[in-house]
């Protein structure tokens, strides 16, 4: 599903259209706008977790014994190494930009979260153009549960109160869709009230999230227990028999460790746990029997629960949080699942050999980048082929092997996490807008260690890309081409140009100074920030864009604001220009929708 191929200028249709697809079905719902939220009145604060909710009266068709359950490691947590970096004393006058700077990412936060509040209370998003709204998680109001931990954080107790009021009028008992992913579900609702929860301890929150827990759970009731990604749920409380999907992409199947862990964690029943834990087992034992051994592969298949089969490999859409929730496993639990570590560990030398690479930039910037690899192995032998891409979603790896450098005190791992953000922060200054698109083609070096940027060799590269079988591009089209497709030095297509409001660039960047404290990491974060901020605001609030290689954007809005928007890349702006022991990564770790949850800690 997610080879490309070469063809002259449909190249970039059919990129875009395959991109649209993929990235649809990835991080959206179908788009049909909804009917907002099922209320469920008088449910509100007080009643005890978990009743009230019809997932608790279903029988499970396929229960598990309790003698064959994983329960949560009880020996003491361990002293793991220190993530952040001890910050020394502040100047008077850095504290004084940081903390304007901070202000104005509050007030964007405010901004729409007002205009949310206005307009589309309740609903999972505001549309902050047109100033409707959209409902395509579930209608359970994402963007309000996405938000409760944001507010917290930025102190804006009575907007946390109200919000934490209405949060007892959601019902998870139905839904008008007929079909929600259960991933999201989980990293958007569980974890945005298990992170609230955490933070504020305010019971009414770990209601809420043994509610969803609840409802979740029901996804996992079939004969092998895997669960369910893409989930009828109506049927399912109706009480349809269930089957785990065969072609299923692996981030569905495998995110599920952080906020299943920590809901049993918090509540004492080790159902979740063992949930999460069936999936962790049956990947760990096929980790080097796949296709490029030490990863798994983009889409797996959960009913016959083969993982090994499919080609490609990337860590990033589509396959992201599985491996982001290794390390941070073996953070959350004080260090006693030791596997986890293996696998990250395991993992990575792979990524590091194979998907990593340099790209081919003007100023020979020394940066990293993570594509796509291509692999088959038989008779012990692995044949690779690298897609050179670049996503805004794979720019979360920045911090991933930054934390898990730190976590298994590796400094390659930390110095590769920098190059891959170092990318990142590259790809949105080489941008008219200063906004990275959602993907774009560069041009690999052969040597990781020398790349000295060659014009005549990036235009090739794009008349190479522009070119199909005997159809062959020009060298003086391909110049063309390049300023017809408005394509900054050193990329050699833009398959899709859009910015979704996402946060994975600003969230490696974060990570990063916390653990570097290097100075130019701020300033970078304060270019992009600024730079998103003027190009997406809206009279109401903040708009995905539906091109960043073009600067009026006044054409360009989507009128679309997701969740995240709110839940994620402010709160990482946000924290970018707090104290720095504000969530700190030391006593945190945060899942793949930034909601922070508290660590295991001796
Ligand atoms: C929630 O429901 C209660 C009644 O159960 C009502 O008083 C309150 O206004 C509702 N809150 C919101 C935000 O809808
Ligand atoms: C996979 O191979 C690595 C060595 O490359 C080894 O350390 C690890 O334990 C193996 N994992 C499993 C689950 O066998």
């Amino acid at each position: 599903m997610l080879s490309l191929t070469r063809r002259r200028n449909s190249l970039y249709l059919l990129a875009g259209l395959i991109f649209t697809f993929v990235f649809l079905s990835y991080h959206n719902l179908p788009r049909d706008a909804l009917p907002s939220g099922l209320l469920r009145p008088g449910s509100g604060p007080g009643s005890p977790p978990g009743t009230g909710s019809r997932w608790t009266r279903l029988k499970p068709k396929f229960p598990v014994p309790p003698s064959s359950m994983h329960r949560l490691p009880t020996s003491p947590p361990l002293h793991l190494p220190k993530i952040q970096k001890s910050f020394g004393p502040e100047s008077t006058t850095d504290r004084g930009i940081r903390l304007i700077r901070q202000q104005r990412v509050k007030d964007t936060f405010l901004r729409c979260w007002n205009s949310y509040r206005t307009h589309a209370w309740l609903s999972d998003e505001l549309r902050p153009v047109s100033g409707g709204k959209r409902d395509p998680f579930g209608g359970w109001g994402a963007t309000l549960v996405d938000s409760l931990d944001t507010l917290w954080i930025m102190g804006l107790k009575a907007e946390f109160e109200e919000a934490v009021q209405a949060v007892g009028n959601i019902s998870f008992d139905a839904t008008r869709l007929k079909e929600v992913s259960v991933f999201e579900t989980n990293i958007r609702y569980l974890g945005g009230f298990l992170s609230a929860y955490d933070l504020s301890g305010d019971r009414r929150l770990l209601e809420k999230a043994v509610e969803v827990g609840e409802m979740l759970y029901v996804a996992f009731d079939t004969s092998n227990h895997m669960p369910v990604t893409r989930w009828d749920l109506n049927g399912a409380a109706r009480g349809r028999r269930q089957t785990a999907g065969d072609r299923v992409l692996l981030a569905e199947l495998g995110t599920f460790g952080l906020e299943f862990t920590r809901l049993s964690m918090v509540t004492g029943d080790a159902k979740w746990f063992d949930a999460s834990e069936r999936i962790t087992k049956a990947l760990r034992a096929a980790q080097n029997e796949t296709q490029l051994p030490g990863m798994w592969p983009v889409v797996v298949d959960a009913r016959a629960m083969k993982f090994g089969q499919h080609a490609d490999h990337t860590l990033g859409a589509m396959a992201d949080s599985w491996f982001e929730y290794l390390p941070k496993m073996y953070a959350l639990v004080g260090g006693l699942l030791p596997e986890y570590r293996e696998m990250y560990e395991v993992a990575m030398s792979t990524a590091i050999r194979h998907n990593l690479f340099r790209p081919m930039v003007p100023g020979d910037a020394d940066i990293l980048m993570a594509g796509l690899v291509h692999a088959k192995t038989s008779n012990g032998e692995t044949r690779t082929s690298l897609r050179p891409e670049g996503q805004h979603l794979v720019c979360f790896a920045g911090g991933l092997l930054a934390l898990g450098g730190r976590l298994i005190e590796k400094q390659l791992h930390v110095d590769k996490g920098e190059k891959i953000t170092d990318g990142c922060v590259w790809a949105y200054k080489a941008m008219p807008t200063g906004i990275m698109p959602e993907t774009f083609y560069v041009v690999p070096c052969e040597s990781i260690l020398e790349c000295k940027w060659d014009e005549k060799k990036w235009v090739q590269a794009v008349m190479e890309l522009g070119s199909s079988g005997e159809d062959k591009l020009s060298f003086e089209k391909a110049k063309q081409l390049i300023e017809y497709k408005r394509l900054p030095k050193g990329f050699t297509a833009i398959p899709d140009t859009r910015y979704h409001l996402r946060p994975e660039a600003i969230e490696s960047v974060f990570v990063l100074y916390r653990i570097t404290g290097r100075k130019d990491l701020m300033e970078s974060a304060w270019d992009m920030f600024q730079a998103i901020d003027s190009n997406t605001r809206t009279e109401l609030a903040s708009s995905a864009l539906m091109d960043v290689t073009v600067t009026d954007q006044a054409v360009t809005l989507s009128d679309t604001m997701e969740s995240f928007w709110l839940g994620e890349t402010l709160k990482y702006f946000y924290l970018m220009f707090s104290e720095t022991d504000l969530i700190s990564l030391d006593e945190y770790v945060f899942n793949t929708e930034a909601h922070p949850l508290k660590r295991l800690l001796p």
